[in-house]
């Protein structure tokens, strides 16, 4: 049997590395806080319809990426009964008056049979006229959504019942037994088991009642659940974060998986409590350049533009339109179509033979209005008084609908072709969009698998190791002994543990060579603890940096290994 593995574009965290993620949302969390961000959790699905507003159906996350199902899917007994009578049906009066004839000879029967709860899943086939000619078999007919092991079973309890019953005519018949199920039309065909015709019938016989997608992103949901719990009507601005899984079906490489986390977080209230002010943009980017620096990133670039305000925007994809129509046939398929229906995205190809098209198309500051291009120069005034570094480029429109004005990333060389650390800007629309009364906000989320990434190729992040490994050392032979010391040592690493120290614990029945490898791979130092340590109260302390050993009394040992 060929062994499972995680998904294609998923991952497992493994230690040492998965400390590397406890410290940066660790640190993510204590700087949040520090700026007044409280966190939001918000489900992992949703129903597909917020993100198709939200995010766009053209964007490449809506109309390629996304994992959507439909749930709730209900068996529609009803409607797969009557297409398929109307398929059997005969419309011969001979055939009818036999059917009905027989149906009424059975009903003693159907009454028995609902009451053991069997009639509800069997219906008679012998009630369609069609299965009735003369000379052939009584049938029994169940539909089922799926074969299941209790539709077959109905099935033949059924004509156990029949046979049994002494009133019943069909005691001395063949009865035959027939269970239809759902059927795409490429698996349609017949097969019997358990002494039952099994027949897939073509016909969509599932109402779907609500179409549910894993969250590709968390705006939507933070906005969705601001609108649905009423946030903005305490007058006060909402700052919220998140830490979470996040999923596209993107192809994966290194960087881009189709499970990843985000650390997030959004700025939104109504106008009344300052939400659309560039103040909050410069903080937001402020803030974040404190976290990265907190963490010990170095070398991020924040590229920064603006895509104005939604009539901006507007004029802007009039401008791409008109600027496509000479160009656009010579495109591919994507562009040819996003041309017509939302040109901006034709900027987010990837193609790279489009690309000396792009370059030629105009650049979006030349379609701000004065409103826009002032809260942009307030924005930038803002970050040079605090001295955060960015760099402009016309090109970072986001490949996400809901933007408005300000948009960003930071960019860290050290990725690769997956380059964007984290990405954000303003959505001062998207509630509106989402039937929610007028709340503007900013945001942005950081791609924690990529900051980890980056963090794993600096120095800085060298796994850490526990303070100390207690060897006991027992005779593998003498079990009393051994478990006396084993004991001992648990004794002592609960002691310390309980003082603060980060202590793994060895095994008396490991020989001294191989306690010294297994406490050089995970630890900083070794603590002996024989039988004669256990007496004086002195124990061995050897360091592995220093190659020093030292006998330290055990009162002593908390401070000594702590240094
Ligand atoms: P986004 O640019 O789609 O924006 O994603 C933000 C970050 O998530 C990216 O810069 C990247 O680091 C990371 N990321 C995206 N896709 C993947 C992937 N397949 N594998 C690994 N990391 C990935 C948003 O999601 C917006 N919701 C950001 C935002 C918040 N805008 C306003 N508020």
């Amino acid at each position: 049997m060929s062994t499972l593995k995680a998904v294609r574009g998923t991952r497992d965290l493994l230690p040492p590395e998965t400390a590397l993620w406890n410290r940066i949302e660790a640190t993510a969390r204590a700087v949040f806080a520090r700026y007044n961000f409280g966190e939001i959790r918000t489900p992992v699905f949703e129903d597909t319809a917020l993100f198709a507003r939200g995010v766009g159906e053209e964007t490449d996350i809506v109309s390629k990426e996304m994992y959507t199902w439909e749930d709730g899917e209900r068996f529609n007994e009803l409607r797969m009964i009557v297409d398929w009578e109307s398929l059997n049906r005969s419309d011969d009066p001979t055939h009818v008056q036999a059917g009905r004839a027989h149906v009424e000879r059975l009903s003693p029967l159907l009454t028995q049979l609902n009451a053991i709860g069997v009639q509800r899943e069997v219906t008679w086939g012998v009630a369609l006229p069609g299965q009735q000619l003369p000379g052939s078999a009584p049938e029994f007919v169940c539909f089922s959504p799926r074969i299941s092991g209790e539709a077959i079973s109905a099935l033949l309890k059924a004509r156990e019942l029949a046979k049994s019953d002494p009133a019943s005519h069909l005691r001395q018949t063949y009865v035959r037994l027939r269970l239809v199920v759902p059927a795409n039309a490429a698996d349609n065909r017949w097969v019997e088991r358990h002494d039952v015709t099994i027949e897939w019938f073509e016909g969509n016989f599932f109402d779907s009642t609500q179409s549910l997608t894993l969250r590709p992103e968390n705006t939507a949901g933070v906005v969705r659940a601001y609108i649905e719990h009423g946030l903005g009507e305490s007058g006060l601005l909402q700052k919220l974060y998140y830490i979470g899984p996040q999923f596209r079906r993107e192809r994966p490489q290194k960087g881009r998986y189709r499970q990843f986390a985000q650390i997030g977080a959004e700025v939104i209230g109504p106008p009344s409590a300052g939400s659309e002010s560039p103040l909050r943009d410069a903080e937001v980017l402020e803030m974040l350049a404190t976290l990265l620096d907190e963490l010990g990133i170095t070398g991020w670039t924040l590229e920064l533009n603006s895509v104005g305000s939604s009539a901006d925007r507007a004029h802007y994809n009039e401008a791409l339109r008109a600027a496509l129509v000479p160009v656009v046939g010579q495109m591919c398929g994507d562009c040819q179509r996003r041309a017509e229906t939302n040109p901006l995205r034709v900027l987010d190809c990837k193609v790279a033979a489009d690309q000396p098209i792009i370059e030629t198309l105009p650049v979006i500051a030349d379609s701000l209005d004065e409103e826009s291009k002032k809260h942009f120069a307030a924005v930038t005034a803002a970050l040079d008084a605090a001295g955060v570094p960015y760099t402009l480029n016309h090109r970072l429109v986001r490949g996400l609908d809901y933007y408005t004005r300000t948009t960003f990333e930071f960019t860290h060389g050290g990725l690769g072709a997956q380059n964007a650390l984290l990405g954000g800007g303003r959505y001062d629309g998207l509630s509106e969009m989402l039937g929610g009364p007028r709340a503007p906000g900013i945001g942005f989320a950081i791609g924690e698998d990529r900051l980890v990434l980056t963090l794993l190729a600096q120095e800085s992040a060298s796994p850490q190791k526990a303070d100390a490994f207690i060897a006991p050392l027992g005779d593998a032979k003498d079990a009393a002994a051994l478990a006396k010391m084993n004991a001992a040592a648990l004794v002592l690493a609960r002691e310390l543990r309980h003082n603060g120290l980060w202590i793994e614990l060895g095994d008396g029945g490991f020989r001294l060579k191989k306690s010294f490898e297994a406490a050089e791979k995970t630890a900083r130092r070794i603590v002996i603890l024989g039988e004669d340590e256990l007496q004086s109260g002195i124990l061995t302390v050897k360091t592995f940096s220093t190659g020093i050993q030292a006998k330290v009394p055990r009162a002593e040992l908390g401070v000594f290994l702590s240094e």
